[in-house]
Parts: structure tokens; C-alpha cells; sequence
């Protein structure tokens, strides 16, 4: 299957609406094309893995995508609403309600714990009646199955622990998306399938839409969908037939380790 060059009309279902896409950079006299035309749809509750070389344009689009930055020409419809000509300030005001960002690096704050982490976007929000931010930030530490370390601090906690706070904290205030840019190229095998994990049961249990951008392909095979970008336009589109399902495999992995647990014949 190959990217539709024109969407059809909107449906019901579809979460992201994105047409004919264009982002140029300007540094000086230099021009970046970074994305060259991008149109795709995206339907709620999907689980999307962005893949394609280093400058392809994966994170401009996610960029986009999130509302941290705008099309230099085309269209974005995020949840039927236009995004392209909205001022700075009701740009925020959507991604604060309706996305939540995953990053690499975790970014979360060093001298603060877990659950004051997790609180953080609160203290952003509009929200007035703080009473209420402690329990909302230990249900998603919970979520995320971190309760117990909601007082330690990033340096206390593993590199995938750091990431489920930073999963908990992107959940924080609902959104119906969660954005996350290369989530597990900083973890090891084993840590980047129970990051998987944790976005397959969002994704199936609270239908939350996932899109992720992943350099590896054995991680893009937990979507259902993997969009490859090429110089700025979408190369390939394609379902994934059967996704794996990191859960499951986990389970397995923890059996097998018991199995080796047993002495040796
Ligand atoms: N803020 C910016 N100013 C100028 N050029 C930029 C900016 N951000 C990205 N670019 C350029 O746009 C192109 C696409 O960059 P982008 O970061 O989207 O790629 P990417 O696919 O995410 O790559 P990687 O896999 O290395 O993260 C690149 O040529 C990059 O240098
Ligand atoms: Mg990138």
C-alpha cells in the first residue's frame, strides 16, 4: 500500500486530518524543506510507529502533529479543529488538554520527585482548584506501576522507571494523544519492550492514541500502523498485519527466566 496523494472527506473516527503538509526552515539565507507535502489521517485510539532516516522530517511532523510548532503551508485538523492559523497561545492551550509528549532523553526535572514530576504540567495548566493535583499525579504514577517510588528522585530510579514517570506525567491531564519521539532509544531491550507495554495497555484500555518514532523495527512492530518517511514526504504507509504484543512477551520472558532458575540437569 502506498500513501494516498488525496485524503477523503473527514469521517467520524479520524483524530489527526493532515493536508498537503509543508515546513520550511529558514536559517539566514538557507531554506530547509523539511516536509514536502504530507496528507494523512490518523483515527482515534490507533497506534502509529513513524519510522525513516535521520532528517527525514519525523519529529518536524510530530512537531506539527503536537501543536509545538505550525505548518508553513496545508492543513491540520487535531480532533476536527483547525490548527494552522491559531495564535501561539490557543495553540498551547489545545496541547495542553489534548497531548501528552514522551521524550528520549525523559526530561524530567533532577532535583524533584517522581510525583512532583508528574504534577508539573498541572502547575501549567488553567486549572485553579489545586486541592486535587497530588492524587491525580499518585493515580497516573499508579497507572504507570510506580507507586511505590513516587518520592525518589530521576538519579534513584532506572532509566525505564525515569520513563514511566515521564508516561505518567504525559498523562496527566487526559489527553487523547500521546506524542512520543524515540521513547526507548535510550534502554535496553528488555526496558524499551515494558515501555512498549505500558503504551499498548493505554492504547487498548483507555484508547488512547499513540504515534511513536522509532529507528528500530522490531520496536515499530508493537503499532498497527508504521508510516516510513523519506526527505519529507511519507514513503510507505502499511498496516502491521499481526502487531507483537509486549505484554505477552514479557510474561514469556519471565518464565523462561524461571526456567533457568531450576538447576541444571
Ligand atoms: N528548528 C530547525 N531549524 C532549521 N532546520 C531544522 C529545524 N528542525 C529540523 N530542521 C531540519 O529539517 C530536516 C528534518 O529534521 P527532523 O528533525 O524532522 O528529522 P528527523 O527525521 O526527526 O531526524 P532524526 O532521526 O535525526 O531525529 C533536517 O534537515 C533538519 O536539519
Ligand atoms: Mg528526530
Amino acid at each position: 500500500m502506498h500513501a494516498e496523494k488525496t485524503l477523503g472527506p473527514p469521517t467520524a473516527l479520524e483524530l489527526i486530518r493532515i493536508e498537503d503538509v509543508h515546513k520550511t526552515y529558514h536559517i539566514g539565507d538557507m531554506q530547509v524543506h523539511a516536509l514536502r507535502g504530507v496528507s494523512l489521517t490518523i483515527d482515534r485510539g490507533s497506534f502509529v510507529a513513524i519510522m525513516g532516516p535521520s532528517g527525514s522530517g519525523k519529529s518536524t511532523f510530530m512537531n506539527i502533529v503536537g501543536c509545538l510548532d505550525k505548518p508553513s503551508s496545508g492543513e491540520y485538523l487535531l480532533d476536527s479543529v483547525s490548527i494552522s492559523k491559531m495564535h501561539r497561545d490557543e495553540l498551547a492551550d489545545i496541547r495542553n488538554k489534548k497531548v501528552g509528549f514522551v521524550f528520549q532523553q525523559f526530561n524530567l526535572l533532577a532535583r524533584t520527585t517522581a510525583l512532583e514530576n508528574v504534577e508539573l504540567p498541572l502547575l501549567y495548566s488553567d486549572e485553579t482548584d489545586t486541592s486535587n493535583f497530588k492524587n491525580r499525579a499518585m493515580d497516573a504514577l499508579t497507572a504507570v506501576g510506580l507507586a511505590d517510588r513516587s518520592d525518589h528522585h530521576p538519579s534513584q530510579l532506572s532509566g525505564g522507571q525515569q520513563q514511566r514517570v515521564a508516561i505518567a506525567r504525559s498523562l496527566i491531564n487526559n489527553p487523547q494523544l500521546i506524542l512520543a519521539d524515540e521513547p526507548t532509544g535510550a534502554l535496553d531491550s528488555k526496558t524499551s519492550v515494558e515501555i512498549m507495554a505500558i503504551f499498548q495497555r493505554l492504547n487498548r484500555e483507555k484508547n488512547i492514541s499513540i504515534v511513536i518514532v522509532t529507528h528500530e523495527p522490531d520496536i515499530a512492530h508493537y503499532a498497527d500502523r508504521i508510516i516510513v518517511f523519506k526527505d519529507g514526504k511519507v514513503q510507505s504507509d502499511e498496516r502491521v498485519a499481526e502487531p507483537r504484543d509486549a505484554a505477552r512477551e514479557l510474561r514469556e520472558w519471565v518464565a523462561d527466566d524461571d526456567d533457568e532458575e531450576e538447576p541444571a540437569a
